[in-house]
């Protein structure tokens, strides 16, 4: 594949190489060059228009250790302000030889449109579009379940019971984390207040629960999503104090899941409410092993969308040498 747009595009085997590259190629992260020279010469343009903080800097830090060089663009700052089209951007990032353009974006599609527009000759991946889907945070959150809830390389999360509480309607998260955790076996329940369900949820693979405390005793993994204010109507939300009553995850109800289930957040997190500190600073949740994971997932779909025919074992040998 030349683009990474959706995890619904993702086969098993797809997801599975991507996710035992990733293990190989975390392998590095304990040396002390932790550098390989797989990219060398192919420059990787973090493409930005909406803000981030994790995303970006692990695409930059994965971009970095493959030896690729990274131009960082954000919208803040630059000729967007004036006007300037997703077009106009592109070629001219695409006249500084972008090999590859991760692509965060407030509308959703605008990856797809990027990759199929002839616009740019790269790889596109996708960090985030609007609504629709985050692809690599999915990818990072099956391979930090795979690292806790299997015996690790080559599995998938065959009958593995997922929940996933919080802002369905606003999350790419949720979406990308459906389609992929269905793919690799995994059954998924989200849980929501109503009017953070989408209507679209009907034709997804997975369950649909308004009760939280009904599932939180059956989950090998309860993912914590952000109530995504920014994009929300006030008026079709509950108060505060009530979702963190009904919808929260606080000590009481996390000491009611299974012993070995995590707690994940894909961060950022509202603290206070739809996670306790007490929850989200306890050793149960993976909210920051996520993000060192993330840089592993990034460089694994930099590395098979850009390195050639190279197996990353290889590659990996090569800088032990
Ligand atoms: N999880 C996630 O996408 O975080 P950022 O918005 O900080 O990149």
């Amino acid at each position: 594949k030349r683009h990474l747009i959706s995890a619904a595009d993702l086969t098993r085997d797809d997801a599975v190489l991507i996710l035992d590259t990733a293990e190989e190629l975390a392998r590095i992260a304990d040396r002390p060059i932790k550098k390989l020279p797989t990219l060398r010469g192919r420059t990787v343009v973090n493409l930005f228009f909406e803000d981030s903080t994790r995303t970006r800097i692990s695409f930059e830090a994965a971009a970095k250790r493959l030896s690729a060089d990274v131009i960082n663009f954000s919208a803040k700052g630059s000729s967007v302000s004036k006007g300037e089209s997703l077009k106009d951007t592109a070629l001219t990032l695409e006249a500084m030889g972008a090999d590859a353009v991760v692509i965060r974006h407030h509308d959703s599609g605008a990856p797809h449109r990027l990759a199929t527009s002839g616009w740019i000759g790269g790889s596109v991946v996708n960090a985030g579009d609007g609504t629709h889907e985050h692809p690599t945070q999915a990818l990072l959150d099956a391979f930090t379940m795979r690292r806790h809830l299997t015996s690790g390389t080559g599995q998938d999360l065959a009958g593995r019971r997922i929940t996933i509480v919080g802002d369905i309607l606003h999350s790419r998260v949720a979406r990308s984390n459906v389609h992929l955790l269905s793919t690799l076996g995994a059954e998924v329940t989200l849980v929501a207040p109503p009017t953070l369900v989408p209507f679209a949820v009907e034709s997804w693979p997975c369950e649909v629960s308004y009760d939280l405390d009904a599932v939180i005793g059956k989950s090998d993994a309860v993912m914590m999503l952000r109530v995504q204010r920014e994009r929300m109507n006030a008026a079709f939300f509950p108060t505060e104090r009530e979702y963190a009553r009904r919808y929260g995850l606080d000590g009481e109800r996390m000491a009611r899941m299974p012993e070995h289930a995590i707690v994940m957040h894909p961060g950022p997190m509202n603290r206070g409410m739809e996670i306790t500190a007490e929850v989200a600073d306890s050793p149960r949740c993976t909210a920051v092993e996520q993000v060192a994971n993330g840089v592993s997932i990034r460089m694994a779909v930099l590395y098979l969308l850009l390195g050639g025919n190279e197996p990353a074992v290889a590659t990996t040998r090569t800088a032990t040498e």
